[in-house]
This record gives structure tokens, sequence and C-alpha cells, in this order.
């Protein structure tokens, strides 16, 4: 029979994966909690709505890259792209407007964008993403990003690089955009067709393009950051003086486009040369309207959400350590007495394990080694065991009963 294979753009976390996954969300954890943030899981899919109201109806993500589908009621569903709009769903639903703000919340959840896979690209992906809802003061966009760098470094994600930019409030965005479609229309002859087809819909994509023509008009195209009004670059120029001072390098990139609609102010993005094309390892920003948009009270906002498998690439491949065995049971002949010291080593809290292939003497001596224990106990049905030392290669006799004790003292 033909074999089922994994859905393309999708793939298995087997084991050792598993292991350096949960170390990254041990230090995701140590770093997050202590600076205010608990966690917070939504649903892996919500109402269509929530995407296109949020994330916006002209976007390559609520375009082409949503998993949606029907249930029996005749509600359209939608796998979630992102976990922003969630969390302000969340946020309003549970009125957490009337908790202390900033109220500072964490979640690593799977998302699905039915992209073109390719490395570091998928239609399932993990993300770990954090917002704080609340206050509009500067700092909290810079305790984001400084949280990001933090995590980054203790990642050991090698050298990454922060852009950063200001989308500023809507209505100078939308004045913006006005001033941008009239100047992309005077050069439409000269920009690529994919260019020139969105100039109503999404202008500001146009110094995403890798066409040359279409770059050399951009280089001269009116910058939004040269349109912020007072309030808005005063917000930005603290942003960045507050990011100076924690010491957290960036560069200002005006032409810096995110693929959501919701943000305003602050928008930033982390990309490791480690990565190849797919090099964003983490992005954000403020998104001061967006809790609004789904019916709450006006609500300032910011976060950022970081590739769990970008990050791990970012990172290399210096597997995090499964935990290492304190204890083999070898046996001859003596399986239930193995197994009940492999329980009762268990129980004590040691990494503990027996022979279950059927491996002679000599094998299972193989096995221990094989799998890095550090001692290995050989039962024989008598009073007494053999206990080796895998590290020294000492050998001793002890009474059975003593076993654990010696195994936990010496482990
Ligand atoms: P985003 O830039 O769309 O932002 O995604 C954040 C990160 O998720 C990217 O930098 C990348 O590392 C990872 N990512 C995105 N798409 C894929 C994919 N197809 N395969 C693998 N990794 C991917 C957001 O999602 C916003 N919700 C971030 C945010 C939070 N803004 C404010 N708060």
């Amino acid at each position: 029979m033909s074999r089922v294979t994994v859905p393309r753009g999708t793939f298995d976390i087997l084991p050792r994966d598993a292991a350096r996954r949960a170390a990254l969300e041990a230090a995701a954890r140590e770093l997050l909690e202590p600076a205010g943030y608990g966690r917070i899981e939504t649903p892996t899919f919500e109402a269509t709505e929530l995407f296109s109201r949020t994330v916006g109806e002209a976007t390559d993500i609520v375009q082409k890259e949503m998993y949606s589908f029907t249930d029996d009621g005749g509600r359209s569903l939608t796998l979630r792209p992102e976990g922003t709009a969630p969390v302000c769903r969340a946020y309003v639903e549970h009125g957490m407007h009337k908790l202390a703000a900033p109220v500072r919340l964490y979640y690593l959840s799977s998302f699905f964008r039915a992209e073109r896979p390719q490395a570091g690209r998928y239609r399932q992906f993990w993300q770990l993403g954090i917002e704080a809802l609340g206050s509009e003061d500067p700092a909290v966009d810079a305790e984001t990003i400084v949280l990001l760098a933090a995590l980054l470094r203790r990642l050991g994600a090698g050298e990454t690089r922060l852009r950063l930019s200001s989308l500023a409030s809507p209505q100078t965005r939308a004045d913006y955009r006005e001033e941008l479609g009239e100047y992309l229309r005077a050069h439409a002859s000269e920009l690529a067709p994919a260019v020139r087809g969105r100039i109503e819909l999404n202008p500001l994509r146009a110094f995403d393009s890798d066409d040359p023509a279409t770059r050399a008009v951009m280089s001269g195209a009116p910058r939004l950051i040269d349109r912020l009004e007072p309030a808005d670059a005063d917000h930005f120029a603290a942003v960045r003086e507050l990011l100076e001072r924690a010491g957290v390098p960036h560069e200002l990139d005006p032409t810096l486009v995110r693929g959501l609609d919701y943000y305003t102010r602050t928008v930033f993005e982390f990309t490791s040369d480690a990565l190849g094309a797919q090099s964003g390892v983490g992005g954000g920003g403020r998104y001061d309207g967006l809790v609004e948009m789904l019916g709450g009270p006006p609500t300032p906002g910011v976060g950022w959400a970081a590739g769990v498998e970008r990050m791990l690439m970012a990172a290399g491949e210096d597997a995090t350590p499964a935990r290492p065995l304190d204890l083999f049971v070898a046996h001859d002949g003596a399986r239930a007495d193995a197994f009940a010291t492999v329980a009762a080593a268990r129980e004590r809290g040691l990494a503990a394990q027996m022979e279950l292939a059927g491996r002679s003497l000599k094998g299972q001596h193989k096995q221990a080694e094989r799998l890095g224990a550090r001692y290995m106990a050989t039962l024989d049905g008598g009073e007494d065991v053999r206990l080796r030392d895998l590290r020294s290669g000492a050998e001793e006799t002890i009474a059975r009963t003593a076993l654990l004790d010696r195994v936990a003292g010496g482990a």
C-alpha cells in the first residue's frame, strides 16, 4: 500500500527536537514570568472575522494564507494565522481591562498559514509571543524589545539585527498612503506589474519589492517616518532612547513593512543572517486600535512573536542533552527483580531503565553505555547485585537493598 505522509509544509517533532523545544520553553518562562508575563493560550481556531477585521482584508495572510472552513452551524472558522488578535479577543471577553495595567501575557502555540513551504517557512509553525496591554508608555515598547533581545541571547541565537520604525497613527498613515499612492501612480510605468496592481490595495507593499526598477522608484518615495505628528515622533524617540540606555543596538529602517494591518507607532523586526531567505526571527510592534476594533474599550497594546523553528535554527545544532540516565538495570534471568528495582528507582526520582530487548549480558552492558548511564546494576536473582560505575569502570558487589541509596548518593 502507498504510504501516507505528513502534509506539505508540516513536520513531526521527534523526541530529540522536543528536548530542544522544551529547553526553549523553559528559557522563555524563566525570562518572562519574573518580568510579569502570565501564560495565555487561546483556541486553535477562531471566527474568521477576528482575523479579517484586524490583520486586514488586504494582507497576504487574509487574502490567501488562511485555512478557513465552515462548521455545521454555517459559521466561518479559521485556523489561527497569528496570536495577537486572539489574545486581544480574550482580553475583551474576560474583562481584562479591569486588571492593573499593563496586562502582560505570553503564549507558545502553533499557527497556520498556507504559504509556499521552504526552509524556515512552514504551514504549521510555532510562535512564542508576548503582548502587553493597557499602557502607551514607550517604556513598554522598549521592555518588550529588550526581552526579545535577551531571549535570543540566552538561546545563543548568534548575530541578530534589530530594525525599527514607526508607522504613526492611523490618520497620519491614511494621509501618507494617499501621498504615496499619488507618487506611485505618477511612476506607474516604471513599476513591476505586481506592484502596480497593488497601488490601491496596499501601496506600502511597494517597499518590499525586489524588482530593481521598482526599488529605484522607491528610493525617491516619500517616507512615513518623515510625516510623523509631534506626539508620535516623541514616542518613537523615547523608545529609541530607552533601547540605547538598555544597550540594545538597533537600526532605523523607514522601509520596514509588517505583513499585518493593525500596527500603530512602533514596529520592529529581528533578523538573523544564519537563516537565509526567511531571515525574520521575530517581530512585532504597537497596535493601539486593535482592542477597540474588537468591541473593547480603547486600549493601547504592544508585543511581538518569534518563530520557534527559526529561533532554534539561528541557535544552531548544539542539542540540549537529554537528561542523563542514572541507572541501567541489567538482568540475568531476574526480570521481575529488575522491574521492581526500576519502579522503585523512579519513585525516588532517579532516571532508570531496564533491559527490555532480550540482549545478552554483554549486549546489555553496551546498551547501558549507549544510553550514557552513570551506573549499571546486574541482577541475577540473588541478594547481592553487581554495580558498575560506567564513568570510572569500578565494579563492586553490594546488597540489593542498598542499591538505590548507593546510586542516589553517587549520581
Ligand atoms: P509575524 O511577523 O507575522 O508577526 O510572525 C512572527 C514570527 O513568526 C516571524 O518573525 C517568524 O519568525 C515566524 N513565522 C511567521 N510565519 C511563519 C511560517 N510560515 N513558518 C515559520 N515561521 C513563521 C505576528 O504574527 C504578530 N502576531 C506578532 C506580534 C505580536 N505583533 C504584536 N504582537
